[in-house]
């Protein structure tokens, strides 16, 4: 293969922020994955979860919590909510301890939880009491009750009080359990009991687990679009992805349930997102439900029209969230939580392949007003919908959005055939963002299949704006998507695909420019038998020369009948006609079959078109 680039033939200016990566919580993505808390069901809020996966009814207040009883002590754990440690927070442990010794409660995390000998793990725990509790133990233990690290807190009372110690670990292990007790009888009330690794990403408080996040940041992404997906519009509204819901402190923020039916804390949240962009050098691109829930799960809701200010409201309020001085009401939150600058958020994301109802048309472009108004230099990116069909697209141009997003998993064949996506779409239109793709495996040739794919991008790239590849992450013991996903992992391991090398490659060296080019492709044949017709497929390509030679004799090409119209045999030699393209063209011997047959084809690729594919066998 020859390859000659024209320097001097800019043919379409690559983005700068072409590759980028989604973040959605489906697969554990969140708690449990990247989201670096070890405790599940920290808060006591899991509950009975909605929808169609089998797993939803294992979840209940107590989920991942036992009892504890050493030493003669004896207790009873249930579930209350009477005095709650806030309005947000509804739920919280009890332990009735009767007997004293040493009672209380355990926590196996999720699978266990993984410790690292010399390393420290900062603890945390609201409590107060009724008795005489006033002191807790806590306790880091190997399954067969090894201490592997220890310590205590004091001054529990009558009132919710937060507590913090660190702990550090003396053993390696895969599989510890925290375990929490008091020596004395009473009631003990508990909530938010928290553990995190010191050794987050970045070294930050409330932070992301290292080893995943580093996997992103290895990436390089121009940009991240959170947090999803389904989960951004909800499988009802009930569980939409509420923004405010998720900011401020941890204790504070109201859980719920997550679509692909499990439970997200929200402890992993917007903020958390904008300072992880921040942190990897990538753009936020944070999606807002537009008031209207996933089209494909029963029930499909839409927000009453009357009710609908409060959502776009909300999308609104985003940008003073991230933007925003400190003496606004969003800003001043963010400038609380530690980030008095402001995110420099470019774009909002609008929705997540709703369906093309008209409710949705009804509602979408309030939002868009509502933004353009009071934000007139942010970029919206609309939603196109799931399939090639793009239905919503049309809607996407006559807002006159930024770009638009598209959505498709499909076979590796389509991604190999599809190349050629973007050649036809109308410039005028509002740019392409692909943002979820993904050729349904994890071998290698879905690899190839998407990198193909991903030169027809680069090809198109004065249309193509930015793609991100779906799902990212996928932890192996907790999937609801199987088919194909980034990075897999389990509470120790991260494992990234050939996909995942794929998007590595493509991001580390995206260009400034597509250039014009020329390919030229020599191919030599191997002897060969024919039976039937020999195939000589071409798409868009200059055919410069083709021999064959039969057992030695070369053969004139007259001696083949030619099945397609768009080609030239004059002079011995097979050219493509003025005008002609594709499809491939296939010829069939005239007078022989069952021999030996070489051949050598040279080709070029002609200037402008997309590409070409040879095929010359029997
Ligand atoms: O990536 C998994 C899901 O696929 C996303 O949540 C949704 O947008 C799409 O249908």
């Amino acid at each position: 293969v020859n390859v000659t680039v024209n320097c001097d033939e800019k043919k379409a200016e690559i983005s700068d922020h072409l590759y980028g990566i989604f973040f959605e919580d489906i697969n554990f993505a969140a708690d449990g994955g990247l989201y670096a808390e070890l405790v599940q069901n920290r808060s006591f809020e899991y509950h009975t979860v909605p929808g169609r996966n089998p797993l939803r009814e294992k979840y209940h207040a107590l989920y991942a919590w036992q009892k504890v009883e050493r030493n003669g002590g004896e207790c009873t754990l249930t579930a209350e909510r009477e005095i709650p440690l806030n309005r947000n927070n509804h739920n919280y442990l009890t332990v009735h301890i009767d007997k004293a010794g040493e009672a209380g409660v355990m926590n196996t995390g999720y699978d266990g939880i993984p410790l690292d000998r010399g390393a420290k793990y900062d603890f945390s725990v609201y409590a107060r009491r009724e008795g005489g509790i006033s002191k807790l133990s806590i306790t880091l233990e190997t399954q067969d009750s090894k201490v592997c690290g220890k310590a205590s807190v004091k001054g529990i009372d009558a009132n919710w009080k937060k507590f913090e110690t660190t702990i550090q670990s003396r053993i390696t292990t895969d599989n510890a359990r925290l375990v929490v007790t008091s020596e004395n009888t009473g009631k003990l009330h508990l909530d938010m009991i928290s553990l995190f690794p010191q050794d987050t990403f970045k070294g930050r408080k409330n932070g992301l687990r290292k080893d995943l996040a580093q996997a992103l940041a290895d990436l390089e992404p121009e940009f991240l679009r959170f947090p999803g997906g389904c989960i951004s519009h909800g499988h009802s509204l009930e569980n939409a992805y509420r923004w405010p819901d998720t900011v401020g402190d941890v204790a504070q923020r109201r859980g719920n349930w997550n679509l692909w039916g499990y439970h997200q804390t929200y402890g992993l949240g917007f903020f958390e997102y904008f300072q992880f962009c921040e942190d990897i050098g990538a753009e936020p691109l944070p999606v807002v439900p537009v008031g209207v829930s996933c089209g494909f799960r029963p029930p499909y809701e839409c927000a009453p029209m009357d009710e609908l200010d409060e959502w776009i409201d909300e999308a609104v309020n985003l940008i003073e969230f991230a933007n925003g001085d400190t003496d606004t009401e969003w800003g001043s939150v963010r400038a609380e939580m530690g980030h008095p600058e402001p995110f420099d958020m470019e774009y909002i994301c609008l929705g997540n392949e709703e369906h093309d109802r008209p409710e949705l048309h009804e509602r979408f472009p309030h939002f868009v007003k509502a933004i353009r108004e009071k934000y007139p230099d942010i970029k919206i990116i609309g939603t196109s919908g799931l399939g090639t069909g793009i239905p919503l697209y049309p809607l996407m141009d006559k807002l006159n959005v930024y770009s638009s997003d598209e959505h498709y998993y499909m076979s590796p064949e389509w991604y190999f055939n599809n190349d050629t996506r973007f050649d036809d779409f109308d410039r005028s239109k509002p740019l392409i963002f692909v943002g979820e793709y993904a050729s349904q495996g994890n071998t290698h040739y879905n690899a190839l299949a998407e990198a193909a794919f991903l030169t027809g991008v680069e090809r198109n790239a004065d249309i193509v704006d930015m793609t991100c590849y779906a799902p990212l992450f996928a932890h192996k013991n907790h999937t609801q998507w199987r088919a194909a996903d980034l990075i897999w992992f389990d509470k120790r391991q991260v494992v990234k695909t050939p996909n995942y090398y794929v998007q590595q490659l493509f991001s580390k060296n995206a260009g400034d420019y597509y250039l014009g080019n020329d390919v030229e492709v020599v191919r030599e044949g191997k002897p060969q038998t024919i039976s039937g017709s020999v195939g000589l497929g071409s798409w868009n390509t200059q055919i410069e020369a083709a021999e064959a030679r039969l057992n030695g004799r070369k053969l004139d090409l007259s001696e083949f009948e030619q099945s397609s119209g768009d080609f030239d045999f004059s002079g011995g030699s097979l050219s493509q006609k003025d005008g002609g393209a594709r499809p491939a063209i296939s010829f069939s011997p005239k007078e022989f079959s069952g021999e030996k047959i070489t051949y050598s084809v040279r080709a070029r690729k002609t200037a402008g078109d997309e590409g070409f594919l040879i095929v010359f066998g029997a």
